[in-house]
């Protein structure tokens, strides 16, 4: 940059090289080679010190809780595995190994998952926990910290109610984005959502919880997800979920990884060798143990020989075969010593043989629940705003409008679902006790009371927005209009559309010509399209917002607190734009939750963009986005000018920010990078708060990563020399300043 850096950059360059330098994050992960060989020879002596009986007992775990604890009738498609009795000693999780007393070592009690301690049907009656925002809001934090702070307090209850393997991590890219599990994922772009992954993980596993990764891989849609083939090349692959992986993996270090139930390429995920056996264990050197997903195992000399270590609980057991196939000799017992040295490596690596997991432990829920309202405010994208946010502390009349906006907030439903401190409402009215159990919930943190409590002042109205007419009415007699719109979203569900459900979008377009200061509050798991979005004044995507959802949406609309969310996912205009225009394989009679009992043949997906997914796409295609990935606005205004770079062996940008409006603010400067003849791609960004008036020079370092393709046929990583275009935007779609810096040739091995 031809200038000394002075102490405020220096700063800044600290500031951006924390979360985003890929250096930094392997050190700080990596134990060093003492510390590893200690891990190691302990886990030698405690697996050499098992009998193959006991080695064995580590390839397989059982249904850790019992739907028959529900007491009610259960349907003929309910699996086995799923009507056993909770086996003795279990916690009611989904899944359990037991305690090998001889050698001391512990159960496994393996329990989702990202989004707090889950517990999708009250089978560990009482067991509430703290419901976090979606996963995809934290990832719309662009803030590893915060996903960090995410995982420490998952890993923290999940120690106190005595459960030591949480399987969260779930960082399938948003390929599909009517997709029912993005909310449970972190967004469309690799590094973005492997970086954040890292951190999630991290933090679950700083409580000794051991820290799962999933669904290995192209697992971006529930539709068929049990048959579907998923088809790519092998650089594409490589350059998108695969690096997701690989970055969360790198710098997370998770103690394991969940297989996919789909197929890749031909070969089922769990019994893949190009996946496990040469990506995973071979290029990445992963120490850790391969689950399956579960009810993903098809085989068992297939899919050990691949790389699988443990068998999930499903009905069909195929590796109860596998001391026979041992006896037979088709299966060595040394890699049967294998499979259990990478689950007792694992738990020994983050420390729970030592610090054991218990029930009974406390929690601070007061201080957790907090926490995640911060955490929820952080992930707010506000989309549209003519003036009208924030409110006006002397708003004087406000009419709240939306599907039990009076009630709570939407909760992501699935295996994931968490039961929040103080319950949930569940919205079947007069379905049978198992369909009322897998109904949208909401967690009780009013928006209502919220903004009641927000704007002491104010005279609110209340209508629940089911009829269209009527809300509009409402919405005439009162100076501005809140309208709380939901999407709810189901593990096993993906939707034919963009639309919102129950009549919403007719709702809200009638109210908004009835009042045109109209906010939307969306509270969704997925992009929607807003055909009214011309006529209302104001926009938040709000996600699944959690514990105290309500309040965080208070805190925003009123000011309290400053919207910095950007979209980790993009927002399509037409269903037209995309690659799929339809779910590939969707069938709306077989949207079920958790797509129990439901038949699907078998089809391919032809994965048309390669790597070039979500903001890629469009800048390949050329289609304009509804919203594009990174967007978001704030209630102050950014200027950037004074841009500075080098190129040659790295890139490095450097740019001056300022606040140009009248409030403090938050700003996520983004580096987009494109190697010559590709789409650009994120490769780092900053956050940085400023004053009104403030300036503050801040740089970005590309990471390595993403300035290299894969090259197929010389089988490594390269960076050819050439001109790299970039741009420092505040999304994928508005650059504000821009260049190209010559970077010279390298090639990278298999090992970074
Ligand atoms: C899901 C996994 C989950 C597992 C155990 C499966 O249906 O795909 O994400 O961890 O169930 O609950």
């Amino acid at each position: 940059m031809g200038r000394t850096m002075t102490a405020t950059m220096l700063a800044a360059a600290t500031i951006l090289a924390g979360p985003a330098g890929p250096a930094m994050a392997k050190q700080a992960d990596k134990m060093n080679d003492k510390e590893q060989k200690a891990v190691d020879a302990r886990a030698a002596a405690i697996v050499d010190a098992m009998t193959f009986d006991e080695q064995v007992s580590l390839t397989r775990s059982q249904a850790g809780g019992s739907l028959l604890d529900l007491g009610i009738p259960l349907p003929s498609f309910i699996p086995e595995a799923m009507r056993q009795p909770k086996p003795a000693g279990a916690l009611g999780t989904a899944g359990y190994v037991a305690a090998i007393g001889r050698v001391n070592f512990p159960a496994l009690h393996l329990a989702d998952a990202s989004l707090g301690v889950a517990d999708i049907g009250y089978l560990r009656p009482g067991q509430q926990s703290t419901a976090l925002p979606a996963t995809l809001s934290l990832a719309a934090t662009f803030d590893p910290a915060m996903a960090r702070e995410a995982g420490r307090i998952v890993g923290a209850e999940a120690f106190a109610k005595g459960i030591n393997v949480m399987l969260a991590g779930g960082v399938n890219l948003a390929r599909e984005l009517r997709n029912g599990r993005n909310f449970e994922y972190l967004g469309e772009d690799p590094l973005l959502a492997g970086a954040l992954v890292a951190e999630q993980i991290r933090g679950i596993q700083d409580h000794h919880v051991a820290s799962t990764i999933k669904h290995y891989t192209l697992n971006p849609q529930e539709s068929g997800r049990f048959v579907y083939d998923a088809r790519i090349g092998e650089a594409a692959l490589r350059e998108s979920d695969l690096l997701a992986f690989e970055i969360g993996i790198k710098r997370g270090q998770p103690a394991s990884i969940m297989c996919a139930y789909n197929k890749v390429n031909g070969t089922y995920a769990c019994e893949n060798e190009f996946l496990m056996r040469d990506v995973l264990k071979g290029d990445w050197k992963y120490r850790g143990w391969v689950m399956s997903d579960w009810g993903a195992v098809h085989s068992l000399k297939p899919s050990v020989d691949a790389g699988l270590d443990q068998q999930s609980p499903q009905d069909q057991d195929y590796f109860a075969g596998l001391p026979a196939a041992v006896k037979a000799g088709e299966i060595s017992s040394a890699r049967v010593r294998d499979m259990a040295f990478r689950v007792v490596r694992s738990m020994e690596a983050v420390g729970a043989l030592d610090n054991r997991a218990a029930p009974g432990g406390a929690i601070d829920k007061e201080a957790h629940s907090a926490r995640a309202q911060a955490l929820a405010e952080a992930g707010m994208v506000l989309l549209k705003n003519d003036g009208v946010l924030p409110l006006a502390a002397t708003a004087k009349s406000i009419a709240v409008i939306g599907r039990h906006a009076d009630k709570g907030v939407p909760l992501g439903g699935g295996s994931s679902q968490v039961i929040p401190w103080g319950g949930v409402y569940r919205d079947a009215p007069g379905a049978n006790p198992l369909s009322a159990l897998l109904a949208p919930s909401y967690g009780l943190s009013s928006p209502l009371k919220a903004l009641q409590a927000a704007l002491p002042a104010a005279t609110i109205v209340f209508d629940g927005g089911s009829d269209a007419a009527r809300a509009a009415d409402v919405a005439k007699a009162a100076d501005l209009v809140i309208v709380y719109a939901v999407k709810p979203e189901m593990e096993g569900i993906d939707h034919a559309d963009f639309a919102l459900p129950y009549g919403q979008d007719a709702m809200i377009d009638a109210v908004a010509t009835a009042n045109a200061k109209t906010v939307v509050v969306l509270q969704t798991g997925n992009p929607v399209a807003m055909p009214w979005l011309g006529k209302v004044g104001a926009v938040l995507e709000a996600w699944f917002s959690g514990q105290r959802g309500g309040e965080a949406m208070a805190a925003i609309l009123t000011g309290k607190s400053a919207p910095q969310g950007r979209l980790p996912i993009s927002f399509p205009a037409s269903a037209d734009h995309l690659p799929h225009k339809m779910v590939v394989g969707y069938d709306p009679a077989k949207q079920r939750p958790l797509g129990i009992g439901v038949q699907y043949d078998p089809f391919p997906i032809d994965y048309v963009e390669g790597s070039d997914i979500g903001y890629r796409w469009f800048e390949r295609t050329g289609a304009e986005p509804l919203f594009p990935f990174g967007f978001g606005l704030t209630y102050t205004s950014f200027g950037y000018d004074a841009l500075e770079f080098r190129g040659g062996k790295a890139l490095s940008v450097k740019a001056r920010v300022t606040n140009t409006g009248a409030r403090e603010g938050t700003e996520v400067a983004q580096l987009y990078v494109a190697a010559p003849g590709r789409t650009h791609r994120l490769a780092g960004w900053a956050k940085i708060s400023l004053k009104p008036g403030e300036s503050r020079e801040v740089t970005i370092d590309a990471d390595p990563w993403l300035l290299l393709s894969y090259d197929e046929a010389a089988g490594q990583w390269a960076r050819p020399r050439g001109e790299y275009h970039f741009f420092v935007g505040k999304s994928a779609g508005e650059p504000m300043l821009d260049g190209a810096a010559v970077l010279t040739a390298a090639t990278e091995k298999r090992e970074r």
